[in-house]
């Protein structure tokens, strides 16, 4: 199964900041998505692009939306449509004029499956966080008090050992990492008081 969406460029720039409302937008998440799992998992990410949004890049309202929204619908069609997955999303979001730089972010979020580049600050955080945030959550899960005193040390650990969560490509994320130019450590300290507060 190819995923590779062979195409570069996503969206119109024309439709520049247009976007869902909320409302719109959790609505199409609750219709495509109905494993409470990759729910979360999609909750997760959107929190944690709003929230570097507003404090590693200074965004405004709109803009922390803009990135709340590509972390909401990174994985849309990947419950119902896995052999179209990211395909689907991205023609559908097309379809409805929404902002180039959201539908480009949802395209490259992994880049080694889609063959899309990340390029732009959005690009490359939707693609950083995906993965180590669902490492991260998995050692939640298994830990007795979830993400209560988890730390940077742990999770670490975590990732050294390769049959925990072995899913989650320790290559995309290192790879991730670089193309953010941010170190590990830090991501996954940022990562952890905000995953802790998302639930269903
Ligand atoms: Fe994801």
């Amino acid at each position: 199964m190819s995923l590779q969406l062979n195409r570069q460029e996503f969206g119109r720039p024309e439709d520049a900041s247009n976007v869902l409302s909320r409302e719109e937008a959790f609505q199409l998440f609750h219709e495509w998505v109905l494993n409470p799992k990759l729910q979360l998992h999609m909750l997760q990410v959107a929190q944690l692009m709003r929230c570097w949004a507003t404090e590693k890049e200074q965004a405004n309202e709109a803009d922390q939306w803009r990135w709340e929204m590509a972390g909401l619908l990174h994985d849309a069609d990947w419950d119902q449509w896995p052999e179209l997955h990211c395909k689907k999303i991205i023609e559908h979001l097309e379809a409805l004029h929404i902002d180039p730089e959201i539908i480009r972010a949802i395209a490259s979020h992994g880049h080694a499956h889609f063959g899309v580049v990340p390029v732009t600050r959005m690009d490359k955080m939707l693609y950083a966080f995906d993965e180590l945030s669902g490492l991260i959550h998995a050692y939640s899960l298994m830990r007795p008090g979830g993400y209560e005193g988890m730390d940077v040390k742990g999770v670490k650990k975590r990732l050294k050992e390769k049959s925990f969560a072995a899913n989650v490509s320790r290559d995309d994320i290192n790879d991730a990492c670089e193309r953010a130019g941010i170190a590990l450590e830090d991501l996954i300290a940022f990562i952890i008081p905000i995953q802790a507060t998302v639930t269903l």
